[in-house]
């Protein structure tokens, strides 16, 4: 291997000497729906793009093609529903680097399912992260790269995932928005830092909603107990993900309740799960942004350009 430099790899979170080629040594396989943020990516760090064809057969089964790769390869892959399929489906294309000889695999998982499942809520529950965690590492896919990841717990089963946030480029988009007085808004206790962080880069206020699920039903409840007016004030609700859309919508009727003015979502992973969209529309939200984790219509915001620089700080 003729190795062209020598780079402190940041990107593992601990320093070691990484001996890596140039980037156009790399290959960046674009897995089933992440063709878009791969050609960015790939476009970004001046790797070359492979596609992975595939076929999901009538019992749900997938097969995967992948064409001919470098020496190095990033896979990428969210593990977005049908999040079993999306998983088996970058395993398989792991496996298809590794049979061919492959040196270093990372995968960037801009979604990583599952992290919602960090803990036995109750008696019994297997920790499904945790399994994740152990099939990557089983199959040889050490570097892992997402974005926005759940908790601090989920992350703790990965010998080596770097999380990377979408705060900045949310706050920069919302920076473009003609809004009245605006109020970052988390809906419950545990996004307030990342509602936090998004209004410190905006310069505005921000107040955290309290929040309950029911682990049973999975029912919620969001309380409305705020000391400050924002009456009339446009709210923008900062989630990491948005799934049946439940906690927003707890989140806009209590909103709506305190008379705010126009109420806007956005979140890192918007899954949207059957007509969640609707509902959130019709509970009085005016607009649904996202970044691109997960293709869909909300997905206005492309992560490529930090996963690009996270990237380039590893190779
Ligand atoms: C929960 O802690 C998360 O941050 C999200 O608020 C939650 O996963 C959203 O799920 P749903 O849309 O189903 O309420």
């Amino acid at each position: 291997m003729e190795v062209s430099r020598f780079r402190v790899n940041r990107y593992l979170g601990y320093s070691v000497f990484y001996l890596c080629e140039t980037l156009s040594e790399i290959s960046v396989v674009a897995g089933p729906e992440a063709f878009d943020l791969a050609n960015n990516i790939a476009k970004n760090i001046g790797a070359e793009l492979v596609l992975a064809g595939v076929r999901v057969f009538s019992d749900g089964e997938s097969s995967i093609r992948l064409g001919k790769v470098k020496k190095n390869c990033i896979i990428v892959q969210s593990t977005n529903p049908p999040t079993d399929t999306h998983l088996m489906q970058l395993l398989m294309m792991a496996k298809k680097c590794i049979d061919d000889g492959v040196q270093d695999i990372s995968a960037v998982i801009p979604y990583l399912g599952y992290t919602r499942q960090d803990r036995a809520f109750q008696e019994g529950e297997v920790v499904s992260i945790e399994l994740v965690a152990e099939l990557f590492q089983n199959i040889g896919l050490k570097h892992i790269l997402t974005v926005d990841i759940h908790s601090q717990l989920a992350m703790s089963y990965f010998t080596s995932l770097h999380n990377i946030s979408s705060v900045r480029l949310l706050a920069e988009y919302a920076s473009k928005m003609k809004l009245r007085k605006p109020i970052a808004i988390s809906p419950d206790a545990g996004g307030a830092n990342r509602a936090k962080e998004f209004a410190q880069h905006l310069n505005i206020d921000f107040i955290s909603l309290s929040k309950a699920r029911n682990r049973v039903t999975g029912e919620v409840t969001t309380d409305a107990d705020i000391d400050i007016d924002i009456s009339r004030r446009d709210a923008i609700l900062i989630d990491d993900i948005i799934s049946s859309g439940g906690s927003i919508i707890k989140a806009s009727e209590v909103l709506r309740s305190l008379e705010v003015g126009d109420i806007y979502v956005m979140c890192a992973h918007a899954l949207l799960i059957g007509n969640a969209a609707q509902k959130i529309k019709s509970a009085g939200v005016n607009e649904i942004i996202s970044t691109n984790s997960v293709p869909s219509n909300y997905s206005k915001i492309d992560l490529s350009p930090e996963i690009a620089l996270a990237l380039k700080s590893r190779y």
